[in-house]
């Protein structure tokens, strides 16, 4: 899979200022983690039901890893690694960083025990909290900020690996103690009108942003409307029970051969037990809150949804330009963009330029953030981007027309 990765575009002085706030953001960051973990029964840090979701102890490993490798070896001088097996066991797709096991066999992971995995995440945490009291090169600051957004992206899928993890176990277990049956309010779309003309999209200016929203551009638009509202179940339950996913003419030719191999019929999650649709939620099995906003459905849905409804699915450029408009920041939202690189677009010479160049091909691009996004971790140019038939996301439609 695919998170997005890096590039802090800061300035000298500003990572002079950030130097100062690297050990508590560290160290708030790294707690975090092991907070999102902290429900979890043994036996579920361990799971891999298919071969995009990774176990929750290779997300703690994986994350720890990044900053042994990154930082602690290349420039703290007398580190010893924890362990010199996980470099093998830890590394997700860096080819310049050696052989790694592969992304299937990570819930073979029957060892190292998670206890173990914990303590080496300790035994990292003292190495960074010890190196970021001396006095580093401001190179490192780069790669510093870029391990945080790292360790958040992965917060992120955690989220959605436990929910995946524990929606797939027969007994449906929650993954939040609270009961939060609270059904959401009834909100009335609106359409948001932008005129035609030639606008800005990417990122410029401070503060951190990856390297596959570089460079800032220009963009033509004609005049296009974009909804104040993402669909809800609701909506996308009428599209069900008017035979969405039997007509052949709403969906792409991949999307059709997609619906025929699974026997598609409803979003990720959903269940029709004793005439009513139920959906896995973190709180369980909950009838579907009809309000909220769909969720778990892949680009072939919010595509086939989109025919559906005589609307579409807006660009990366048109959402970007709107955003402004409308709240944002339940749903990873489904744009009809490909994720391509954007003009100038540059990579790192070092390891951290395999982070989001290479997965340039037969992905579409989402923007906003989910519920399980970290905090500060979202803003109107971020560009996330997914395969076209994933469900695991917190992913949801935006229609445009
Ligand atoms: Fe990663």
């Amino acid at each position: 899979m695919s998170y997005n990765l890096h590039h802090p575009t800061t300035t000298t002085a500003e990572f002079h200022t950030a130097k100062t706030t690297f050990s508590t953001r560290f160290r708030k960051i790294r707690q975090q983690t092991e907070c999102i973990c902290k429900p979890l029964e043994i036996e579920d840090y361990v799971v891999q039901p298919v071969v995009d979701v990774s176990p929750p102890k290779w997300h703690l490993g994986h994350t720890t890893w990044f900053f042994e490798t990154m930082i602690l070896l290349p420039y703290f001088a007398d580190y010893k690694v924890f362990d010199a097996n996980y470099n093998y066991i830890f590394n997700s797709y860096y080819e310049s960083i050696g052989a790694r096991v592969i992304r299937t066999d990570r819930g073979n992971l029957s060892r190292p025990s998670v206890e173990n995995v914990y303590q080496y995440r300790k035994y990292v945490d003292q190495a960074m909290e010890a190196f970021l009291q001396t006095n580093y090169p401001d190179e490192v600051a780069s790669i510093l900020e870029l391990g945080l957004q790292h360790e958040q992206q992965h917060q992120e899928l955690l989220v959605t690996d436990i929910k995946y993890i524990l929606g797939n176990n027969p007994l449906f277990p929650p993954y939040l103690k609270v009961d939060q049956t609270a059904k959401s309010e009834v909100k009335t779309s609106k359409w948001i009108s932008i005129d035609e003309g030639v606008y800005e999209i990417g990122f410029e200016g401070e503060g951190f942003c990856f390297d596959n929203e570089l460079n800032k551009h220009k963009v033509y638009l004609n005049t296009y409307q974009i909804a104040s509202e993402l669909v809800t179940n609701r909506e996308y339950l009428e599209f069900m029970n008017e035979g969405g996913y039997e007509n052949f003419r709403h969906w792409h030719s991949e999307g059709w051969d997609w619906v025929q191999k699974n026997n598609s019929k409803a979003p990720m999650y959903w269940y029709f037990i004793e005439n009513q649709w139920h959906n896995y939620t973190l709180n369980g099995l909950q009838v579907v809150d009809l309000n909220a906003p769909v969720t778990h459905i892949n680009f072939y849905e919010a595509f086939a949804f989109a025919s559906w409804s005589g609307k579409r699915l807006p660009t990366e450029a048109e959402w970007e330009v709107a955003n402004g408009y409308f709240e944002w920041g339940k749903r990873w939202e489904w744009t009809q963009s490909a994720y391509l690189p954007y003009p100038g677009f540059t990579k790192a010479d070092d390891a951290t330029g395999e982070y989001n160049g290479k997965f340039m091909v037969n992905q579409m691009v989402l923007r906003g953030a989910s519920v399980a996004t970290a905090e500060n971790h979202s803003r109107p140019t971020y560009r996330n981007f997914f395969q076209t038939n994933l469900q695991w996301q917190f992913t949801g439609i935006r229609l445009a027309q």
